[in-house]
This record gives C-alpha cells, sequence and structure tokens, in this order.
C-alpha cells in the first residue's frame, strides 16, 4: 500500500486531516465487518483527533457501539499504594483516554483496554529482579531497554507478569482479529508508544521496558511530573513489530521536536535507533502507512521532495482553507 505523508497547516489542520482518514476507515470497515478494531495512543498529538472523533461518533457519522480499542502502553510506577490508585492517578494512561476520548462518547466502545502496566507494584518489580538476575536480559542500549523475562523464570511474579501482562495484552488484541487501523504519537529520538530508541525489533511484542532518562526528562518537561524522582522508570508497551501489524498505521507529528525522528524515520535506515523507522519495512511488506503533520514537523521533508519520490512516498501537501 506504501507510504503517504500529508503536510497541514497546523494542529488544528493536522486533528482535522488526520480524524476525516480514521472516521472513513471505520465506516469502511464496518462495511466488511461488525467490529472495527483501533489502536490509540496517549500524548498531547492525537487529542485533537480524538475531539473529532467523539464528535462524528455523538453526530452519528459512525457507531462507536461497534468499535473496540487497545491503546499502545501505560505506566509501571505511577505514585499509588495500590492498583487503583495507580489507574485513577491523573497521568495514567487510563485516565487520560478517559478524559481525552472515551468520556466525550455518548455511546461507549464495546470494549476499551490498556496494557495492564499499573497491575504491577514497582517497588516488587525492583526487588524481584534484583533477586532473581538470572531470570531476565536486558535487550537495548543505554538509552531505553526492554526487560526479556525468560519462558520459565525462578520468580512467580515475573513468570505472571510474562504470562499475564505481557502476553496476556497480545493474547487479546490477537482474539480481537488485530487492530484495523493504529493511531501513534512520536516519542523522543523517535520511539513509538514506550518501544524507546534502541531496543531492537525482533521479538518486540509486548514489553516491559525500562524508560530512557531522556522520556523521564520528557515527561517533567512537559509538566507531567514535578521531578524525575516522581516520574515512572517502567512502562508495559507495545514493541514496534506488533505496533505496525496494524493494518493501517497513522502517525501524528506537529512541532519542532519532530522534525529530525520523522525525516530520519522516512530518508534515513531503517534502524533501532529511530523506532517508527520501522514504518519503511512495514510498508515494504504491503502495509498502509500514513503521516499526517504539520508544516514545521514536515519541514525537511519537503525540502527533500526528489528523495521522498525516489522512495515512492507521495507527499500531498494540503492546501490552506
Ligand atoms: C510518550 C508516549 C508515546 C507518545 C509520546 C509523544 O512517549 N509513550 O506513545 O507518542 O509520548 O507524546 P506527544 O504526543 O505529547 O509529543
Amino acid at each position: 500500500m506504501g507510504i503517504t505523508v500529508y503536510v497541514t497547516r497546523d494542529f488544528e489542520h493536522m486533528s482535522e486531516i488526520a480524524a476525516g482518514i480514521v472516521i472513513k476507515k471505520i465506516i469502511e470497515t464496518h462495511k466488511g465487518k461488525d467490529e472495527a478494531v483501533l489502536g490509540l495512543a496517549t500524548g498531547s498529538s492525537p487529542t485533537g483527533v480524538y475531539k473529532h472523533l467523539a464528535q462524528a461518533a455523538n453526530n452519528g457519522q459512525f457507531d462507536s457501539g461497534r468499535i473496540r480499542s487497545f491503546n499502545l502502553d501505560e505506566y509501571v510506577g505511577l505514585p499509588g499504594d495500590n492498583v487503583q490508585q495507580r489507574v485513577i492517578h491523573p497521568e495514567s494512561y487510563a485516565y487520560f483516554m478517559i478524559q481525552e476520548f472515551f468520556g466525550l462518547l455518548k455511546h461507549k466502545f464495546i470494549e476499551t483496554r490498556l496494557p495492564y502496566g499499573a497491575l504491577i507494584d514497582q517497588k516488587t518489580l525492583i526487588r524481584e529482579l534484583r533477586e532473581n538476575r538470572e531470570d531476565w536480559t536486558f535487550k537495548g542500549t543505554d538509552a531505553g531497554k526492554s526487560i526479556v523475562i525468560k519462558a520459565k523464570p525462578l520468580s512467580a511474579y515475573l513468570a505472571w507478569i510474562r504470562k499475564d501482562v505481557l502476553d496476556g495484552y497480545a493474547r487479546k488484541i490477537k482474539a480481537a482479529g488485530g487492530i484495523d487501523l493504529q493511531i501513534i504519537g512520536v516519542g523522543g529520538r523517535g520511539h513509538v508508544a514506550f518501544h524507546e530508541s534502541g531496543i531492537p525489533f525482533q521479538g518486540s511484542a509486548v514489553m516491559l521496558v525500562k524508560l530512557d532518562d531522556d522520556t523521564i526528562a520528557n515527561a517533567v518537561r512537559d509538566g507531567h511530573f514535578p521531578t524525575t524522582g516522581d516520574s515512572p522508570n517502567y512502562a508495559v508497551s507495545m514493541g514496534a513489530e506488533l505496533v505496525y501489524q496494524a493494518r493501517t498505521v497513522l502517525l501524528l507529528a506537529n512541532g519542532e521536536r519532530k522534525v529530525e525522528s520523522v525525516t530520519r524515520s522516512l530518508l534515513g535506515d531503517v534502524t533501532p535507533e529511530v523506532p517508527i523507522s520501522y514504518g519503511q519495512r512495514y510498508a515494504a511488506k504491503g502495509g498502509n502507512l500514513i503521516y499526517v503533520l504539520d508544516r514545521i514537523a514536515g519541514r525537511e521533508l519537503m525540502a527533500n521532495k526528489g528523495q521522498l519520490k525516489k522512495r515512492s512516498v507521495t507527499l500531498k501537501v494540503m492546501p490552506d482553507h
């Protein structure tokens, strides 16, 4: 299906164009089967899209009662002394989704899921990792790392994380028939979900991740946590290999912070250093990859039209209106 890049005017315009694409896809999917399965992201990038989608659903443009959704990631280690406290913490991705999207829908989705990161108690996790060094290995570089728990760990806690928290989430996606359309944003160093820069692509289904210092610093810079000490250090996240199994992947990016990763992801090599570069491999294998950018994020791509053309990327610069 290839790669299409839409360059829009600003955040509002980006949100409107992207929402139009999602709505069209949902309507099309509903013609072929009862349920549409959406993959959803958190962060500031998709918030405008969610407003438009909720409005369209509430106006009857599509039936939100025939949608299932799966989110990309959830923190482990939010402040709170039990699961309930962590789930309703205002920085949990569950809370974010209710506030920014699910709560706006008159007619709720059939099912909404987020990775079960809040179930893990960070202190217990750290202790079990420390006391059972043979049970797991790090995969990745100095930036972010995934913690790979081996098949038959001695620690019952780590065994439960592997089976129920990580593989359990992947099983739910599979049981739903896979994701029809996945919305993604772009994190620091071009990461997707919490597939941090440097984590290998191979075997990246649902992962337990030790967050990159850069990700933690961004979370503080964006005002999510007062200090790096308050920020969670781990997350449960879909890996690039799973994210890019969706039938369509829609990437949203706006602003200066995204320019380098977005440009490298399409004009550079496919490398785990820039996890979203995996999109090139996905498109080459027949995936439908769509970027919706604002003018700033798309600046360098627009300046390299020739190279994009050589790589069979369709560039659509949207007119002002
Ligand atoms: C975090 C999330 C990503 C998200 C990224 C960008 O790292 N785990 O899923 O894409 O932030 O957030 P924003 O859209 O606010 O720039």
